[in-house]
């Protein structure tokens, strides 16, 4: 099968981005897949931010990295990603979000387009040049959609000369499949 599907292309987007000893966000921590894969990337000299608004993901999150050893390089935040600026102040290479709600848990508590735009205009002016943020989109739940064209609308007006933004999709899949929208960065 040579078009990855979307979860296998968001890692290769990070693993072609990250290099040991960078920094790197996960805006939605979650069950902490995302943050273990992220931790194993960056190894004992780099640094994952993530962050969840639900205790429950924190507590998830913690618990993987512990078990895989890998707790002393994260750090882990129960907050908003849209604040994400009030914890980081140095330099990061990529990052990752994957929206929407935590499966197994409550289905209302999902990511929201506006805070989720808040983010991304957070972290624009902290990602290093050759930086990367990938979008897994979800809009087959509620308030999937809105959050969707939100996002769209926002990624479509940044500038050409400073971020290239793809989007990678399958056109011919049932029901709202997911979907990625990656923003590179290209200049300061
Ligand atoms: C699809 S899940 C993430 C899955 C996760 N990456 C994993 O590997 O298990 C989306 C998560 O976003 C969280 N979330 C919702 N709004 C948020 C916000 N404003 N800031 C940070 N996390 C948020 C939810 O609590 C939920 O855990």
């Amino acid at each position: 099968m040579k078009l990855k599907r979307v979860l296998p292309f968001a890692k290769q987007l990070l693993m072609s981005t990250i290099v040991p000893g960078d920094t790197v966000v996960d805006a939605t921590a979650g069950n902490g897949h995302d943050t273990l894969f992220l931790a194993e990337l960056v190894g004992e000299h780099g640094h994952v931010y993530a962050f969840d608004i639900q205790t429950e993901a924190i507590q998830a999150t913690t618990k993987r990295l512990e078990e895989a050893n890998k707790l002393e390089i994260a750090t882990l935040v129960q907050d908003g990603h849209e604040n994400l600026h009030l914890y980081i102040q140095q330099e990061v290479s990529a990052a990752i979000f994957n929206l929407g709600y935590l499966p197994g848990s409550n289905h209302g508590i999902i990511t929201r387009g506006h805070s989720t735009k808040q983010a991304i205009e957070s972290l624009l002016p902290l990602l290093k040049v050759g930086g990367i943020i990938v979008l897994v989109v979800y809009q087959g739940h509620q308030g999937g959609k809105e959050e969707k064209e939100i996002i769209i609308e926002y990624v479509q007006s940044l500038s050409q000369s400073f971020v290239h933004v793809l989007s990678y999709q399958f056109l011919n899949q049932q029901n709202d499949p997911p979907f990625i929208i990656a923003i590179e960065k290209m200049k300061e």
